[in-house]
């Protein structure tokens, strides 16, 4: 009799290889002050936005949509965020996602064609590297918020016979780094070549621009430019908005499996989606507010000898697995949720704490865990 291996016996070796390396994840329960979160506005549990899903609940919106968006499930409500993101964001058209995973799959498993070229920054999103996978595009990366790096990419393909449409595809405000995309310069190149822009606005929809519309709202009203706006993080919510010309709304609705094949959100969801646009764009105190603390974070972390990102995202990069997860741990046993973030989420060698500042912490919250990370690093 051959011996074959036991059930999930290569499974049990990758997670023991993974723990031996100080990488295996556990999911833990929430605890401790926020410097974890995405809820960048303090709108996750807020009252306004609890009251809105309330509003919504009373005007009788139902729960589940009870179909894919092409059957049963198109509401009135999904319609009615898209009109208003397109608005807000300054293109012509929108189409809401569950997530902002989903959003990407289908982007990027759709709208690139054969023949082709994706040119993506290196450490863009997880979830655009697995739409891309699911595409027919070719892809090649650029060297991380690098113009130059995208035009060599796209004229080398055209020299060597590419003929099909170059995508750029970038985020905005990098989720790990926290630093922000040159985009004006990226427009350039893709203006150059014929390209199209992907910017995935993820971390700054809601924190940056006019009523929070992000960094690339400067640049809308192109019809070379496709805006990702998840609604999971400042928005407090979830969901996704995919912002851009009509055609390609047009295009995702008759080609995109990930949106076909898929429960719509529900409505009551969109619904307060659309209260959160509303609520972001009439309190710019928010907005304000999230910038002061950031600066206040920065100054303390400065004093500690450590760079700025310049954004709500500070990363502190330690190096090693397990002297960052034993940082992370002592400032989680003194009541201070911080992540620490490990490979592959970011390159071999630069494990780090992602501090996230949000407006669910307040200036004297800043200053007892930026102690509390002095010493933790000096003991670690
Ligand atoms: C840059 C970026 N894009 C897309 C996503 C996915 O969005 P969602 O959490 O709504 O699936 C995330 C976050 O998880 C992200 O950080």
């Amino acid at each position: 009799m051959p011996s074959h291996p036991r059930p999930f016996a290569t499974h049990r070796a990758d997670l023991d290889a993974l723990a031996a390396d100080n990488r295996r994840r556990a999911l833990i329960p929430r605890a401790g002050v926020d410097f974890a979160s995405n809820d960048y506005l303090g709108l996750a549990g807020s009252d306004v936005l609890r009251e809105a899903l309330a509003a919504g609940i009373a005007r009788g919106l139902p729960a589940g949509s009870g179909g894919s968006r092409l059957l049963r499930g198109n509401h009135e409500e999904h319609e009615a965020v898209e009109t208003h993101a397109a608005r807000h964001y300054g293109h012509e058209a929108a189409l809401f996602f569950s997530t902002g995973f989903a959003a990407n799959a289908a982007l990027f498993a759709t709208l690139p064609q054969r023949g082709d070229l994706i040119v993506y920054d290196r450490l863009i999103h997880a979830s655009a590297h697995d739409g891309m996978k699911l595409g027919r595009a070719e892809r090649a990366a650029a060297a991380h918020n690098d113009p130059q790096s995208f035009d060599d990419t796209i004229a080398a393909w055209r020299t060597a016979g590419g003929t099909g449409t170059p995508w750029i595809a970038v985020e905005s405000l990098y989720s790990m780094d926290g630093d922000r995309a040159p985009l004006a310069d990226l427009a350039a190149v893709a203006d150059r070549h014929d390209a199209i822009l992907v910017v995935d606005e993820a971390h700054a929809t809601g924190v940056y621009g006019t009523a929070g519309a992000g960094l690339a709202h400067g640049l809308a009203r192109r019809d070379n430019l496709i805006t990702l706006h998840t609604c999971g993080k400042a928005l407090g919510a979830e969901g996704a908005l995919l912002c851009g010309p009509q055609i390609a709304r047009d295009f995702i609705v008759n080609r995109g499996r990930p949106f076909i094949f898929s429960t719509a959100p529900s409505p009551l969801m969109a619904w307060l989606v659309r209260q959160a646009l509303e609520i972001v764009a009439t309190q710019p105190e928010r907005q304000a507010h999230l910038q002061s603390l950031v600066r206040y974070a920065e100054t303390r972390l400065a004093a500690l000898g450590l760079p700025a990102s310049g954004t709500q995202i500070l990363p502190v990069v330690i190096g090693d697995n397990a002297r960052t997860m034993r940082i992370a741990g002592a400032l989680q046993d003194a009541g201070f949720d911080v992540r620490g973030i490990r490979p592959p989420t970011v390159a071999q060698g630069t494990a780090r704490l992602r501090i996230a500042i949000t407006l669910n912490v307040g200036e004297r919250d800043i200053d007892a865990m930026a102690d509390t990370l002095a010493a933790a690093m000096a003991a670690a």
